[in-house]
């Protein structure tokens, strides 16, 4: 078993080349099967969760070649099923869009009800409500999801909440059916527009991607195209909430700052400099915190994804500030890591009142999912004395070379063995 370790004290400065967006790349990838010639990707980013999308995308008789560390190139090639591997199916919450992308190849799809991130139940009843309007039969039994149609029939589909994988799972099902689908209530995350781009360069026709009404009109074939994977905006934001929290400054690269004005706007709130350029932006903070109230919403909100890193940043403000996490039910599990750290937070249901100001120390912690994971390093960074992260593979999951990147800013950070006493990076002694 793996373990980070951060020292706090040292504030990060530097410049950071953001990667390509984990949850673009998971949405984008089981499109790839719709492909009649090849497809190359650019800007994947190399981390846990795409290894494991190709794998299984290797098991259903994908063709596959790795152009570099961050470039793939797909071949048609005769799949072998409908059926991907239970245990990778598993491990992460995006394999529920080898469904979609399934159904609208095959007809068929028999898809291991997914795992992933543990942040309170996080049903699909949505994706189900929207194949069965598309013409699909539903069965689950023994832990698998059994779909099948005839024929895929383009529906008018309201969505009872607003959610970015049932946006993504019914877009790659409807772009494969007989006419007409409208997806209303719809989630505007870039990521689905990235996705929505993509099967478009296939061939397929999508409009309003990005508002909350898209229109898919089905088409029967899909060929090759050559796309570049959108910047992640969580990572990004990760970056730039750490340059407010320690007090260091940290530019950002290759972004696309509209999808972070949420974010830029709260660092704002919060007393932090945020200078916005084209491709990049530099965050900064030199005087104090000051005490806000964190709310995060479906896109163009203040995203989820990053409530755990706003928790952090907001331990500092000296005052009281309220979060509310009104997307999931269970995204406060990170909480009682932070108290092992000093952090003084109480929780209510949806909502964490945190009385900053006081130092955090540092201490053993564990990450409890991908981005409770990150906001507990930066908090490492923040604090007096040295932190211990275990259960780091959830890190691994989304963030690409997390500690090189946070190394290079200067920040003393080193990932262990079990076994290891290897010195910190940055480490005179
Ligand atoms: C996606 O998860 C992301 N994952 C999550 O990022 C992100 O936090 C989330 O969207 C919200 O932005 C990927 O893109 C792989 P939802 P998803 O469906 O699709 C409820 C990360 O760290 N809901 O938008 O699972 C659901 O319970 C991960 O990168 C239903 O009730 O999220 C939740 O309360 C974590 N029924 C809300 O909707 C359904 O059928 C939003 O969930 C589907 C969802």
């Amino acid at each position: 078993m793996e373990k980070i370790v951060v020292r706090g004290g040292k504030k990060p400065c530097g410049r950071v080349k953001i990667s390509g967006s984990k949850n673009a790349a998971l949405a984008i990838l089981p499109a790839v099967l719709l492909a009649s010639e090849k497809v190359s990707l650019s800007n994947v980013p190399d981390i846990a969760d795409v290894r494991t999308m190709l794998s299984i995308l290797e098991d259903l008789g994908l063709t596959i070649r790795r152009r570099g560390r961050n470039t793939l190139e797909f071949y048609p090639s005769r799949l072998r099923g409908y059926t991907p591997p239970y245990n990778l199916v598993q491990k992460m919450r995006a394999s529920s869009y080898l469904m979609g992308s399934l159904l609208a190849r095959f007809g068929r799809a028999t898809v291991p009800i997914p795992g992933g991130c543990n942040l309170g139940p996080r049903p699909i009843d949505q994706h189900l409500k929207g194949f069965t309007a598309l013409g699909a039969t539903c069965q689950i039994e023994h832990g698998l999801i059994k779909l099948a149609a005839e024929k895929l029939t383009g529906a008018h589909i309201y969505l009872d909440v607003v959610s970015v994988g049932a946006t993504v799972n019914l877009m790659l099902a409807a772009v494969a059916a007989e006419g007409r689908t409208v997806l209303e209530n719809a989630a505007k995350e870039p990521e689905i527009v990235d996705l929505a781009n993509f099967l478009n360069a296939m061939g397929a026709v999508i409009k309003g991607a990005g508002t909350d009404v898209i229109k898919i009109d089905g088409v029967k074939n899909f060929g090759g195209v050559e796309h570049v994977i959108i910047p992640d905006r969580i990572e990004a934001g990760t970056f730039m909430i750490t340059a407010a929290a320690t007090g260091g400054e940290i530019v950002v690269e290759e972004v696309i700052p509209k999808h972070l004005e949420a974010v830029t706007a709260k660092l704002r709130e919060t007393g932090a400099e945020v200078e916005v350029e084209p491709e990049q932006i530099r965050v900064h903070r030199n005087g104090p915190l000051v005490p806000s109230d964190l709310k995060t919403f479906p896109y163009p909100g203040f995203p989820t994804d990053l409530q755990p890193l706003g928790m952090v940043l907001l331990t500092a403000a000296r005052g009281t500030s309220i979060v509310t996490e009104n997307v999931f039910d269970g995204r406060f599990r990170h909480v009682d890591e932070l108290k092992r750290m000093g952090a003084q937070i109480k929780v209510d249901g949806r909502t964490a009142v945190i009385d900053g100001g006081v130092p955090l120390s540092g201490a053993p912690v564990s990450a409890t999912d991908l981005r409770a994971g990150v906001a507990l390093l930066v908090a490492g960074l923040m604090a007096e004395g040295e932190t211990v992260l275990s259960e780091v593979d959830h890190i691994d999951r989304g963030y690409e070379n997390i500690e090189e990147k946070l190394a290079s800013l200067g920040v003393q950070i080193k990932r262990l063995q079990i076994r290891d006493s290897a010195k910190m990076a940055g480490d005179p002694g």
